[in-house]
Protein backbone atom coordinates (compact mmCIF):
# COMPACT_ATOMS: atom_id res chain seq x y z
CA UNK A 1 0.00 0.00 0.00
CA UNK A 2 1.74 3.48 -1.17
CA UNK A 3 0.54 6.10 0.54
CA UNK A 4 1.15 10.05 0.39
CA UNK A 5 0.08 11.79 2.99
CA UNK A 6 -2.08 14.76 1.93
CA UNK A 7 -1.21 16.94 4.88
CA UNK A 8 1.75 18.52 6.20
CA UNK A 9 4.13 16.66 8.86
CA UNK A 10 1.81 13.90 8.92
CA UNK A 11 4.99 11.41 9.61
CA UNK A 12 6.06 13.19 12.68
CA UNK A 13 5.18 11.46 15.52
CA UNK A 14 7.11 13.24 18.83
CA UNK A 15 4.63 12.48 21.97
CA UNK A 16 2.66 10.33 24.18
CA UNK A 17 -0.42 10.92 22.02
CA UNK A 18 0.81 10.13 18.81
CA UNK A 19 0.36 7.54 15.89
CA UNK A 20 0.70 3.52 17.80
CA UNK A 21 1.84 2.84 14.37
CA UNK A 22 1.92 4.78 10.93
CA UNK A 23 -1.29 3.60 10.16
CA UNK A 24 -3.12 6.36 11.44
CA UNK A 25 -1.90 8.12 9.00
CA UNK A 26 -2.31 6.24 6.14
CA UNK A 27 -5.91 5.65 6.60
CA UNK A 28 -6.66 9.33 6.77
CA UNK A 29 -4.55 9.71 3.41
CA UNK A 30 -7.06 6.94 2.25
CA UNK A 31 -9.99 8.58 3.65
CA UNK A 32 -10.11 12.12 2.78
CA UNK A 33 -10.95 11.29 -1.01
CA UNK A 34 -14.01 9.05 0.54
CA UNK A 35 -15.12 11.94 2.41
CA UNK A 36 -14.69 14.48 -0.86
CA UNK A 37 -16.80 11.80 -2.80
CA UNK A 38 -19.53 11.54 0.03
CA UNK A 39 -19.98 15.19 0.07
CA UNK A 40 -20.20 15.71 -3.88
CA UNK A 41 -22.74 12.77 -3.44
CA UNK A 42 -24.51 15.03 -0.88
CA UNK A 43 -24.42 18.30 -2.79
CA UNK A 44 -26.19 16.25 -5.57
CA UNK A 45 -28.97 15.24 -3.67
CA UNK A 46 -29.07 18.07 -1.72
CA UNK A 47 -32.79 19.84 -1.77
CA UNK A 48 -33.51 23.07 -3.39
CA UNK A 49 -33.78 26.10 -1.07
CA UNK A 50 -37.43 26.20 1.09
CA UNK A 51 -38.76 22.53 2.60
CA UNK A 52 -37.57 20.73 4.85
CA UNK A 53 -37.52 18.12 2.35
CA UNK A 54 -37.01 15.10 4.73
CA UNK A 55 -38.62 12.17 6.79
CA UNK A 56 -38.95 12.65 10.67
CA UNK A 57 -37.59 9.85 12.83
CA UNK A 58 -38.87 11.93 15.42
CA UNK A 59 -40.20 15.04 16.70
CA UNK A 60 -37.98 18.06 15.04
CA UNK A 61 -35.25 14.86 14.29
CA UNK A 62 -34.83 14.56 9.76
CA UNK A 63 -33.65 12.01 7.72
CA UNK A 64 -33.03 12.52 3.97
CA UNK A 65 -32.29 10.02 1.24
CA UNK A 66 -28.99 11.44 1.30
CA UNK A 67 -28.38 10.41 4.77
CA UNK A 68 -28.60 7.06 3.99
CA UNK A 69 -26.67 7.09 0.93
CA UNK A 70 -24.03 8.79 2.09
CA UNK A 71 -23.40 6.47 4.95
CA UNK A 72 -23.99 3.34 2.65
CA UNK A 73 -20.91 5.27 0.46
CA UNK A 74 -18.17 5.91 3.39
CA UNK A 75 -19.28 2.49 4.92
CA UNK A 76 -18.67 0.35 1.89
CA UNK A 77 -15.58 2.00 0.78
CA UNK A 78 -14.02 1.90 4.52
CA UNK A 79 -14.52 -1.53 4.35
CA UNK A 80 -13.47 -2.64 1.10
CA UNK A 81 -10.16 -0.48 2.29
CA UNK A 82 -9.91 -1.62 5.82
CA UNK A 83 -11.95 -4.68 6.70
CA UNK A 84 -11.17 -5.57 9.72
CA UNK A 85 -11.90 -1.72 10.81
CA UNK A 86 -15.21 -1.27 13.01
CA UNK A 87 -17.76 1.23 11.83
CA UNK A 88 -20.13 3.46 13.87
CA UNK A 89 -22.50 5.31 11.98
CA UNK A 90 -25.63 8.01 12.59
CA UNK A 91 -27.90 6.04 10.56
CA UNK A 92 -26.78 2.65 11.29
CA UNK A 93 -27.16 1.29 8.44
CA UNK A 94 -23.69 -1.18 9.31
CA UNK A 95 -22.12 -1.63 12.66
CA UNK A 96 -18.75 -3.47 12.86
CA UNK A 97 -16.42 -3.91 15.27
CA UNK A 98 -12.63 -3.38 15.27
CA UNK A 99 -9.59 -2.10 17.13
CA UNK A 100 -9.39 0.89 14.75
CA UNK A 101 -13.51 2.37 14.55
CA UNK A 102 -14.06 4.50 12.23
CA UNK A 103 -17.27 7.16 13.26
CA UNK A 104 -19.20 8.42 11.15
CA UNK A 105 -22.02 11.06 10.75
CA UNK A 106 -22.87 11.36 6.82
CA UNK A 107 -24.46 14.55 7.10
CA UNK A 108 -24.27 17.10 9.68
CA UNK A 109 -26.38 19.54 10.15
CA UNK A 110 -29.46 17.40 8.30
CA UNK A 111 -32.29 19.98 9.06
CA UNK A 112 -30.28 22.66 7.42
CA UNK A 113 -29.76 20.05 4.52
CA UNK A 114 -32.97 19.66 4.02
CA UNK A 115 -34.39 23.02 3.79
CA UNK A 116 -31.22 23.42 0.81
CA UNK A 117 -29.27 25.59 3.32
CA UNK A 118 -25.79 25.16 2.98
CA UNK A 119 -24.50 24.51 7.00
CA UNK A 120 -23.81 20.93 7.03
CA UNK A 121 -21.36 18.60 6.72
CA UNK A 122 -19.67 14.85 6.36
CA UNK A 123 -17.74 14.35 9.85
CA UNK A 124 -15.58 10.98 9.89
CA UNK A 125 -13.23 10.58 13.19
CA UNK A 126 -11.43 7.69 13.52
CA UNK A 127 -10.79 6.00 17.34
CA UNK A 128 -7.71 3.61 17.93
CA UNK A 129 -9.00 1.29 21.21
CA UNK A 130 -11.70 4.03 22.11
CA UNK A 131 -9.45 6.62 21.75
CA UNK A 132 -10.17 9.89 18.95
CA UNK A 133 -6.99 9.95 17.09
CA UNK A 134 -8.00 11.05 13.31
CA UNK A 135 -10.52 13.67 12.12
CA UNK A 136 -12.06 15.11 8.92
CA UNK A 137 -14.56 17.26 8.58
CA UNK A 138 -15.81 18.43 5.23
CA UNK A 139 -18.51 21.19 4.64
CA UNK A 140 -18.85 21.41 1.00
CA UNK A 141 -21.29 23.97 0.32
CA UNK A 142 -18.70 26.64 2.23
CA UNK A 143 -15.71 24.85 0.65
CA UNK A 144 -14.06 24.67 4.37
CA UNK A 145 -12.26 21.02 4.50
CA UNK A 146 -11.03 20.14 8.27
CA UNK A 147 -8.07 17.25 9.12
CA UNK A 148 -6.33 16.46 12.72
CA UNK A 149 -4.57 14.11 13.93
CA UNK A 150 -3.15 13.66 17.61
CA UNK A 151 0.14 14.47 18.05
CA UNK A 152 0.39 15.80 14.43
CA UNK A 153 -1.83 18.79 14.40
CA UNK A 154 -4.94 20.18 13.25
CA UNK A 155 -5.69 22.20 9.83
CA UNK A 156 -9.28 23.92 7.62
CA UNK A 157 -7.95 24.34 4.62
CA UNK A 158 -4.60 23.80 4.69
CA UNK A 159 -4.26 26.72 7.48
CA UNK A 160 -3.82 25.61 11.57
CA UNK A 161 -6.25 26.02 13.67
CA UNK A 162 -5.76 27.44 17.19
CA UNK A 163 -8.66 28.45 19.56
CA UNK A 164 -9.46 31.71 20.03
CA UNK A 165 -6.75 33.88 22.66
CA UNK A 166 -10.54 35.40 24.23
CA UNK A 167 -10.55 36.17 27.96
CA UNK A 168 -13.07 38.27 28.60
CA UNK A 169 -16.46 36.87 28.41
CA UNK A 170 -18.20 39.92 27.91
CA UNK A 171 -16.63 39.91 24.31
CA UNK A 172 -17.29 36.16 24.03
CA UNK A 173 -19.63 34.06 21.19
CA UNK A 174 -21.09 31.01 22.50
CA UNK A 175 -23.02 28.53 20.91
CA UNK A 176 -25.49 26.12 22.26
CA UNK A 177 -26.75 23.35 20.26
CA UNK A 178 -29.97 22.26 20.46
CA UNK A 179 -31.89 18.97 19.72
CA UNK A 180 -35.35 17.42 20.42
CA UNK A 181 -34.01 15.29 23.33
CA UNK A 182 -33.18 18.33 25.86
CA UNK A 183 -35.58 19.65 28.07
CA UNK A 184 -36.60 23.31 27.48
CA UNK A 185 -36.10 24.25 31.45
CA UNK A 186 -32.56 22.79 30.95
CA UNK A 187 -31.73 24.79 27.53
CA UNK A 188 -32.74 28.55 28.70
CA UNK A 189 -31.04 27.60 32.13
CA UNK A 190 -27.69 27.22 30.16
CA UNK A 191 -28.79 30.36 28.14
CA UNK A 192 -29.12 32.02 30.66
CA UNK A 193 -25.96 31.36 32.18
CA UNK A 194 -23.98 32.60 29.16
CA UNK A 195 -25.88 35.62 28.46
CA UNK A 196 -25.46 36.73 32.03
CA UNK A 197 -21.35 36.35 31.01
CA UNK A 198 -22.34 38.97 28.92
CA UNK A 199 -21.69 36.36 26.20
CA UNK A 200 -23.49 36.91 22.65
CA UNK A 201 -25.28 33.49 21.42
CA UNK A 202 -25.37 31.83 18.53
CA UNK A 203 -27.30 28.59 16.88
CA UNK A 204 -26.52 27.06 13.78
CA UNK A 205 -27.74 23.60 13.60
CA UNK A 206 -24.21 21.61 12.96
CA UNK A 207 -22.51 20.30 16.27
CA UNK A 208 -19.76 18.89 13.91
CA UNK A 209 -19.35 22.56 12.31
CA UNK A 210 -19.78 24.24 15.66
CA UNK A 211 -17.27 22.22 17.61
CA UNK A 212 -14.92 22.45 14.59
CA UNK A 213 -15.39 26.83 14.64
CA UNK A 214 -13.88 26.65 18.80
CA UNK A 215 -10.94 24.76 17.16
CA UNK A 216 -10.35 27.87 14.86
CA UNK A 217 -11.31 30.11 17.10
CA UNK A 218 -14.40 31.63 15.19
CA UNK A 219 -16.46 30.61 18.33
CA UNK A 220 -15.19 30.86 21.26
CA UNK A 221 -16.83 27.81 23.26
CA UNK A 222 -19.85 25.45 22.38
CA UNK A 223 -22.20 23.85 24.81
CA UNK A 224 -24.62 21.06 24.09
CA UNK A 225 -26.65 19.25 26.72
CA UNK A 226 -26.94 15.85 24.92
CA UNK A 227 -24.56 15.21 21.93
CA UNK A 228 -23.91 12.07 20.26
CA UNK A 229 -20.21 10.44 19.53
CA UNK A 230 -20.57 10.76 15.67
CA UNK A 231 -21.44 14.78 15.91
CA UNK A 232 -18.32 14.89 17.31
CA UNK A 233 -15.55 12.30 17.31
CA UNK A 234 -13.62 14.11 14.34
CA UNK A 235 -14.08 17.20 16.03
CA UNK A 236 -12.19 16.26 19.42
CA UNK A 237 -9.21 15.83 17.17
CA UNK A 238 -9.27 18.68 16.01
CA UNK A 239 -10.33 20.63 19.42
CA UNK A 240 -7.41 18.63 20.85
CA UNK A 241 -4.65 20.05 18.75
CA UNK A 242 -6.16 23.82 18.49
CA UNK A 243 -5.23 24.02 22.34
CA UNK A 244 -9.05 24.39 23.06
CA UNK A 245 -10.64 23.09 26.38
CA UNK A 246 -12.90 20.48 26.66
CA UNK A 247 -15.38 18.48 28.75
CA UNK A 248 -14.20 14.58 29.50
CA UNK A 249 -17.00 13.59 27.07
CA UNK A 250 -15.68 10.10 26.52
CA UNK A 251 -14.98 10.03 30.60
CA UNK A 252 -19.07 10.83 30.75
CA UNK A 253 -20.13 8.39 28.59
CA UNK A 254 -20.15 10.10 25.52
CA UNK A 255 -19.56 6.30 23.08
CA UNK A 256 -22.42 4.94 24.81
CA UNK A 257 -25.42 7.27 24.87
CA UNK A 258 -25.88 11.44 23.78
CA UNK A 259 -23.94 13.33 26.77
CA UNK A 260 -23.09 16.36 27.45
CA UNK A 261 -19.68 18.23 25.73
CA UNK A 262 -18.54 21.90 26.31
CA UNK A 263 -15.68 22.83 24.23
CA UNK A 264 -14.07 26.30 24.86
CA UNK A 265 -11.25 28.65 24.30
CA UNK A 266 -8.52 28.13 27.01
CA UNK A 267 -8.70 31.86 28.49
CA UNK A 268 -12.40 31.69 29.30
CA UNK A 269 -11.84 27.85 30.84
CA UNK A 270 -12.05 29.45 34.79
CA UNK A 271 -15.40 30.98 34.17
CA UNK A 272 -17.41 28.65 32.17
CA UNK A 273 -16.74 26.30 35.21
CA UNK A 274 -17.70 28.61 37.12
CA UNK A 275 -21.02 29.55 35.62
CA UNK A 276 -22.01 26.03 33.99
CA UNK A 277 -19.77 23.85 36.95
CA UNK A 278 -19.02 21.48 34.12
CA UNK A 279 -14.87 20.83 35.20
CA UNK A 280 -12.94 21.68 31.67
CA UNK A 281 -9.20 19.91 30.59
CA UNK A 282 -6.74 20.78 27.76
CA UNK A 283 -6.21 17.69 26.04
CA UNK A 284 -3.44 19.14 23.84
CA UNK A 285 -1.08 16.48 22.65
CA UNK A 286 2.27 18.83 21.44
C1 LIG B 1 -27.62 17.31 14.95
C2 LIG B 1 -26.88 18.60 14.76
C3 LIG B 1 -27.35 19.62 15.78
C4 LIG B 1 -27.08 19.12 17.18
C5 LIG B 1 -27.80 17.78 17.38
C6 LIG B 1 -27.37 16.78 16.33
P1 LIG B 1 -27.94 15.94 12.66
O1 LIG B 1 -27.16 16.32 14.05
O2 LIG B 1 -25.50 18.44 14.93
O3 LIG B 1 -26.66 20.83 15.63
O4 LIG B 1 -27.55 20.07 18.08
O5 LIG B 1 -27.47 17.25 18.65
O6 LIG B 1 -28.10 15.59 16.51
O7 LIG B 1 -29.28 15.42 13.07
O8 LIG B 1 -28.03 17.19 11.88
O9 LIG B 1 -27.06 14.92 12.08
CA1 LIG C 1 -25.33 14.67 13.49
Amino acid sequence: MSVSPTHPHAECHTDRNADPSPSIAQRLAFAQPIVRDAAALAMAMRPAPGGPDASLKGRQDYVTEADQAVEKLISTRIDALFPNDGFIGEEGGSQRDGQYAWVVDPIDGTSNFARGRDRWCVSLGLLYEGRPMGGIIFAPALDEFYLGQIGVGAWMNGRPLKASPLRDGRSAMIEMGWSPVVATDEYSRRMTQFLEMGAMPRSSGSGALATADVASGRLDAYLEIAINLWDVAAALVLLAESGAVTSDFLGEGGAERPTRFLAAAPGLAEALEQVTSIPLKSDRSS
